[in-house]
């Protein structure tokens, strides 16, 4: 939720930071802006509302050194180029973009309207910059009035700060994520790595409370909890700048999609030993919980399917912003199991921070190596998805399935077995990506662009695939898809069914028979019948065949459900990588 980018070193800050922000625009794009400092010591200043397009170029911007940029996701004050971030201090001195939110901004603003300070946008973050020029006007330098503004400042937080009379850069993070690229004799600061891939795969992870100064070619690192100045180490990325561009596809979400096989055959790598660890752990644990929000509580969902036939192992599982009211089961001997992509995801931070604070242990599962899930975990499997920036969740997720069926299978003592059946399926997943299989599903997106209602059903393992289905549906292409356990359906939203109400029905040998009683009860009220499964069937009026896969049918039957949300959103001219209203990682709770 909002993406931060600031650059310091001897390249051309403008280039970087327009550019950063383009990659970084998944995080947020109801606008942007850069703030880039000139020789002569004052700022230029460029807001544009919307998203930063391709052609953006940086003609008739200066060249300097430094400078800091913002793509927003809009949270105090509407979408308006004065809500847009940079935000200045009222001298026009002190630059800030933030990330986050600021819960006291109402008491700050209040506190120095009394001292004379005026404001002129809506949003939390205009404090900022104020309030560290009220110290300034105070005799404070920089570097503390940046310090001391902490104090007066409250909630989650990534914000960089630069100064027109100064040569450093102030980053700083509570709860936001923020790394630090290092080059030569250069740095790049910001929320997600793919921004400076280009540059560098040298980067530091800020830790929670810490704030880090650049001051032309040094850094240091300042601890303002522990009030102590800190060494951070430097990581190396295996992350290549090309795996975060489009190559040859005009979006990312049919490049990730496509992207599919080659992500199980990462799973399939993983150590063996880590997989074993791992389920030690849950073999020792007394009551396991797995957390997440959208598509990866979807995972969870598939997990506990999972984990219940092939472990006979049971788990609960919640979304992460539900967990705070389940917390008295928590005690010590509890196992949380957290997944998310990003690793970033404010509701399952929480979670895990109660979990944690209840003497649970945390397990993730994630995505980004360094982000706030993995570092507030107690262990995590990197799912090596590599960088997803689509806003649609898609390879992640059949990354997390494939890695809770080997955990399941080590569960069972069979990971070797479960291994091979995940090898077994990666050519067949190339067949699911292929341009026969877009072809296909292109007929029934054509068939299905202008309807307003979509149901989706499955049973067992097919009714976390339904509603998965039916997210990636309506975040893309805006249609209303609901999806039901298959039995659920009967129970009151069958009243919905009326003549030629598309209804996609996910069948599996196991679950053949009920469900497809339950495609007959849609059919007798005049439903149109779309089937997905290994067997055709004379109820289906339109069939995507896919060949049974048993417990990693999830896996298969996702696939043709993502490309029919990508051409419904190309036929509705929506944008398949920005979907309205949307941001990628949701930072705030
Ligand atoms: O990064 P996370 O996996 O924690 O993200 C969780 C959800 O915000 C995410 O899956 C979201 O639902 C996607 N837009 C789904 O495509």
């Amino acid at each position: 939720m909002c993406g931060i980018i600031a650059y310091h070193g001897p390249r051309n800050a403008t280039e970087i930071i327009v550019k950063g922000l383009k990659t970084l625009e998944y995080r947020g794009y109801d606008s942007w802006g850069v703030a880039i400092k000139n020789n002569d010591k004052d700022f230029t200043i460029k807001k544009i509302v919307g998203k930063i397009t391709e052609s953006t170029d940086v003609d008739g911007m200066p060249k300097s050194n430094i400078g800091i940029g913002h793509t927003r996701w809009a949270t105090h004050g509407g979408v308006s180029e004065k809500n847009s971030h940079p935000h200045l201090s009222n001298s026009g001195k002190i630059a800030v973009v933030h990330n986050g939110i600021i819960e006291n901004y109402q008491e700050q603003r209040d506190f120095l309207i009394k001292q004379g300070f005026k404001f002129e946008s809506e949003t939390d973050t205009e404090i900022i910059p104020n309030t560290i020029e009220y110290h300034m006007n105070r005799g404070y330098d920089f570097i503390d009035a940046a310090k001391r503004s902490l104090n007066h400042i409250n909630g989650q937080f990534a914000i960089v700060v630069m100064h027109s009379q100064h040569n450093q850069i102030v980053a700083i993070r509570k709860e936001a994520p923020l790394v630090i690229g290092v080059g030569k004799k250069e740095f790049f600061i910001a929320s997600d790595i793919p921004a400076f891939l280009d540059y560098t795969k040298q980067v530091i992870f800020l830790e929670e409370n810490d704030l880090a100064i650049i001051d032309n070619e040094d850094l240091s690192i300042f601890n303002f909890k522990e009030n102590l100045v800190v060494n951070r180490k430097t990581t190396s990325i295996d992350w290549d700048a090309e795996q975060a561009k489009k190559g040859d596809f005009d979006h990312y979400l049919m490049k990730e999609i496509s992207e599919q096989a080659d992500v199980i055959s990462k799973v399939v790598s993983l150590p063996a030993k880590q997989i074993k660890d791992i389920a030690n752990e849950i073999r020792e644990a007394q009551g396991i919980f797995f957390v997440a929000c959208g598509t990866s509580a979807h995972s969870c969902m598939n997990g506990m399917y999972l984990f219940s036939k092939t472990a006979k192992t049971h788990v609960n599982f919640c979304v992460a912003s539900e967990f705070e009211y389940f917390t008295h089961f928590l005690n010590k001997k509890s196992l949380v199991i957290a997944i998310s992509q990003s690793g970033e995801t404010a509701d399952t931070l929480a979670a895990i921070r109660v979990a944690k604070e209840r003497g649970a242990k945390v397990i993730s599962i994630v995505n980004v190596m360094g982000s706030s899930i993995m570092r507030a975990s107690h262990k995590t499997i990197l799912q090596g998805a590599g960088p997803e920036i689509c806003v649609l969740s898609t390879k992640a997720y059949t990354s997390q399935i494939a890695i809770l069926s080997l955990i399941a299978h080590e569960l069972a003592g069979q990971q070797e077995e479960g291994r091979s059946k995940l090898k077994e399926l990666i050519r067949y997943i190339y067949y699911l990506t292929s341009k026969a299989m877009r072809d296909h599903i292109k007929e029934l997106s054509e068939r299905l662009r202008y309807t307003q209602h979509i149901y989706l059903i499955g049973r067992g393992l097919q009714h976390p695939t339904a509603l998965e289905a039916a997210l990636k549906i309506k975040e893309v292409s805006y249609i209303h898809a609901e999806a039901y356990a298959g039995g659920e359906l009967k129970h009151g939203t069958i009243a919905l069914i009326d003549k030629g109400t598309p209804c996609i029905v996910f069948t599996s040998d196991r679950t053949e028979k009920e469900i497809m009683s339950n495609a007959s009860e849609l059919k007798a009220r005049g439903a149109y019948i779309i089937g997905v499964g290994p067997k055709n069937n004379e109820l289906f009026d339109f069939y995507i065949k896919v060949r049974e896969a048993e417990d990693l049918n999830s896996i298969c039957q996702i696939i043709p459900m993502q490309i029919l949300a990508y051409q419904l959103a190309l036929l509705r001219g929506c944008d398949p990588d920005k979907p309205r209203n949307l941001a990628k990682s949701v930072t705030v709770k």
